[in-house]
């Protein structure tokens, strides 16, 4: 198990690219798979959670080349169109991924073939009865442990039927898995949700030439629709782009332009809640590509204060809050997260562990079921030999590299294995642009 030792830094200049957003190349492996004719994807993330997603398609006899293998080229992927994947062989593995795991339980419900998916000791904890639940209403055939609820999933595929569907909860991952679902489906299927999360679903489906309706909350597509292939470029993830983001903000005399970063309003949750700390952010360049709004974020270090964070920019901002109670830790007065148990069920309860973390650092924190109250202030130095576990959990394990960065004597974490998950070349990146 990787440990990594992180020294306070003077300040972090420069200009960076982050790699492709995680959720937008698992899309595009996805459609890409299922479509008629060849996609080609330009800036593909290679994290490990979407490797586990090209691997599955290649299972089923999905041809994706790589071109030049490792690096940041190309991915041609010739589409088998909708019917046309074939039976794995094996178990398909998502290892951490969420994104991998439900969306394909969603996928391959309406296949003519059976299929197995599971994951690794943290994603097998995680609940499954929020895709497995809709898709059972869609005359889905799924199975699991707990009744469902946790992988490994075994999934017997069966003719559909659409549904109108009303989520529980704001989650992409349910929307899109039953979106795809609903791809496979007779007749119409809608899903609606308390509030609009991430939709590069929806719009890498009108990309590809179907027809998916919006109104309000809820998205609504027709069954059978035909995909055609396409070229895509992905832009760099806001979500790994937030750590430099939050660390150029706490670390005096910083100043960073990070180019190329995906803007979908439904993401740039990140950037409302850092502006309204106080935070000099600014989007230059604005334009789209492939369906999605991209831009440039130019940061310089700024004095924060702790604000109230809550309701409806809570899933434009989920995966950022762990590092949003990073940038609390380092403002002045109180900031409120609440509406956030989802937060309780991601790759670790990211309540619990950034709570605990950020105590370990001098810092008062309250937690709630569903937020915390940071109390911020100077962090001060852990205890002598105090080691910050990640919990497995790639955003923890960088969001305290973040804090450790602005930290007296720096900071310990473990288990920092997980940060290729969605961001390799993390480290040499944040090396790159730190001014000692
Ligand atoms: C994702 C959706 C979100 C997010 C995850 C990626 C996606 O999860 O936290 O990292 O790509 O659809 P939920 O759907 O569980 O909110």
């Amino acid at each position: 198990m990787k440990s990594i030792t992180i020294k306070k830094t003077q300040s972090l200049k420069g200009e960076i690219t982050v790699p492709g957003d995680k959720s937008i190349s698992h899309r595009a492996i996805m459609l890409g798979s299922i479509a008629d004719g060849d996609t080609t994807i330009r800036g593909l993330l290679k994290g490990e959670d979407n490797m586990a997603t090209l691997k599955a398609f290649r299972q089923m006899g999905v041809r994706i080349d790589e071109h030049p293998p490792q690096a940041d080229g190309i991915v041609a992927i010739q589409g088998k169109g909708l019917h046309a994947l074939k039976e794995p062989e094996d178990f398909i593995d998502a290892g951490n991924s969420g994104t991998t795991i439900r969306l394909l339980t969603g996928l391959l419900a309406g296949q003519k073939f059976f299929s197995a998916v599971t994951g690794d000791q943290y994603l097998r904890k995680r609940p499954m009865k929020r895709v497995v639940e809709p898709l059972h209403q869609m005359g889905a055939k799924i199975f699991g442990r707990e009744d469902g609820n946790k992988a490994p999933l075994a999934i017997v595929g069966s003719k559909l039927k659409g549904i109108t569907y009303n989520s529980p909860v704001a989650s992409a991952q349910v929307k899109s898995a039953i979106l795809l679902a609903g791809l496979y489906a007779d007749g119409g299927t809608t899903v609606a949700e308390p509030t609009l999360s991430r939709d590069h679903t929806e719009r890498m489906l009108t990309y590809f030439g179907a027809e998916v309706k919006r109104s309000g909350t809820a998205v609504s597509i027709a069954g059978g629709q035909k995909l055609t292939g396409r070229e895509i470029a992905v832009p760099g993830d806001i979500s790994s782009a937030a750590f430099f983001m939050v660390a150029a903000l706490i670390i005096k005399d910083s100043e960073l332009l990070i180019k190329n970063v995906g803007i979908n309003p439904t993401r740039t949750g990140i950037i409302d809640i850092l502006q309204a700390m106080g935070g000099d952010l600014k989007i230059v360049h604005q334009r789209e590509i492939s369906g999605e709004p991209v831009g440039d974020i130019l940061v310089k270090s700024s004095n924060l204060k702790g604000i109230e964070i809550k309701g409806e920019i809570i899933p434009r901002a989920i995966d950022e809050l762990p590092v949003v109670a990073v940038a609390a830790a380092y403002a002045e007065g109180t900031t409120k997260i609440r509406d956030a148990k989802e937060l309780r069920v991601k790759e670790s309860d990211r309540i619990g562990t950034m709570a605990t973390h950020l105590k370990e650092l001098g810092i008062q924190v309250t937690e709630f079921d569903d937020g915390m109250d940071i109390v911020g202030g100077r962090p001060k130095p852990p205890p002598q030999g105090a080691i910050f576990n990640s919990h497995g959990d790639h955003r923890v394990a960088m969001s305290m590299i973040v804090a450790g960065l602005a930290t007296e004597r720096g900071i310990t974490i473990s288990n920092t294995d997980c940060i290729d998950t969605s961001f390799p070349g993390f480290m040499e990146l944040l090396e790159g642009v730190k001014r000692i």
